[in-house]
């Protein structure tokens, strides 16, 4: 009986390891090993032997049992690795298609117009300032000689904040600015009251807002850089020369700018400038002049010590004409088949 037990083992070591799969095994298992099986029957005969038979049979179903369940075990996790490997094939992705183009993004072409406009500025020897978006009607219109009842002031379609409810306003108008000018009265402020100058040498970059209705050539929502220039002696052959140098370095030496004469409060005398487009024709791009004595009496400066100039000009604009962008609209739709020309 006990080499019967050992054949039994050694034959089921063999079907053990052949079982296609789990279900196969347990199946196999319990045929070898369950109390209906030979094995079971021959621990059940054991009460009736003599104990020196009792003893050898003991030890033989035992062993059978053992090599039975070490050949389970091996053959069971055999099967759970090759599962995990068809599940892990099966769920697996291919991350070198992404990798393999570079379709990685890139800053709004508005974005990188205004980045340009800096770099060549800065080069210029300029400083880059800001201020807030939400400004005071001091420093929007007051502060360069726009008082309160001033007729230019519908040259700006503003829109008006309500400060009700808003905490720590004061009974001050806000507004949201309608250009970049009143950073031209924050600068000259914070130049006197910190003590860096002037010379003051700065363009501000910067979001405006007017009550206009978007079209291809206008949007309510838009942006302005703005120069200034503080010094002794400045001219207005400094300001022409600046907008030439300026012109060359972003758009290249082919092409050129003009000044024609106009009015703005806060310039005396006041230009606006264009620039030679790509097929000789002329765009308007912005405003400029010499900054006016009140506006450098209002914020601190003493106009017959001081003087200087101030252009302002929009990057949408800008950017529209360098890249031939027929609608500036489209700037703002998000949408990536025009963004990914850029
Ligand atoms: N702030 C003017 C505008 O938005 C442009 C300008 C700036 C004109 C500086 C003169 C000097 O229209």
């Amino acid at each position: 009986m006990s080499d019967e037990a050992e054949q039994i083992a050694e034959a089921g070591v063999i079907r053990i390891a052949e079982a296609a799969d789990t279900t196969a095994l347990h199946d196999t298992e319990l045929e070898l090993l369950g109390k209906r099986s030979r094995l079971g029957e021959l621990k059940a005969s054991l009460r009736d032997l003599e104990p020196e038979e009792r003893k050898s049979l003991g030890a033989a179903l035992h062993s059978a049992r053992t090599k039975i369940e070490a050949a389970v075990a091996e053959r069971k996790s055999a099967l759970e690795a090759v599962a995990r490997r068809a599940r892990l094939e099966s769920e697996r992705l291919d991350l070198t298609e992404s990798l393999g183009r570079a379709n990685i993004g890139h800053a709004h072409p508005i974005t990188q117009t205004w980045e340009r406009l800096e770099d060549v500025f800065v080069g210029m020897g300029y400083r880059v300032a800001d201020g807030p978006e939400v400004e005071t009607d001091w420093f929007n219109f007051e502060a360069l000689n726009l008082p309160p009842s001033h007729p230019a002031r519908s040259l700006w379609d503003t829109l008006y904040l309500d400060p009700t409810g808003l905490d720590g306003v004061g009974p001050e108008q806000l507004l949201l600015r309608t250009h970049t000018s009143p950073v031209q009265a924050r600068t000259m402020l914070s130049a006197v009251r910190e003590g860096w100058g002037p010379p003051i040498y700065v363009v501000c970059p910067g979001r405006v807002y007017r009550r206009d209705t978007a079209d291809s050539t206008h949007l309510p929502v838009f942006h302005q850089i703005e120069g200034l220039v503080i010094d002794r002696g400045i001219t207005m052959g400094d300001l022409s020369g600046t907008i030439e140098t300026f012109t060359k370095a972003y758009f290249g030496e082919a092409l050129t700018s003009r000044m024609r004469p106009s009015y703005f409060p806060f310039t005396e005398p006041s230009a606006e400038f264009d620039i030679s487009g790509p097929d000789g024709e002329w765009l308007e791009l912005g405003g400029c002049g010499m900054v006016h004595p009140n506006v450098l009496a209002s914020c601190g400066l003493d106009p017959e010590e001081w003087s200087g100039f101030a252009f302002g000009f929009g990057i949408d604009r800008l950017a529209k004409v360098r890249h031939e962008v027929e609608d500036l609209r489209d700037f703002i739709t998000n949408d990536q088949r025009f963004l990914e020309q850029f």
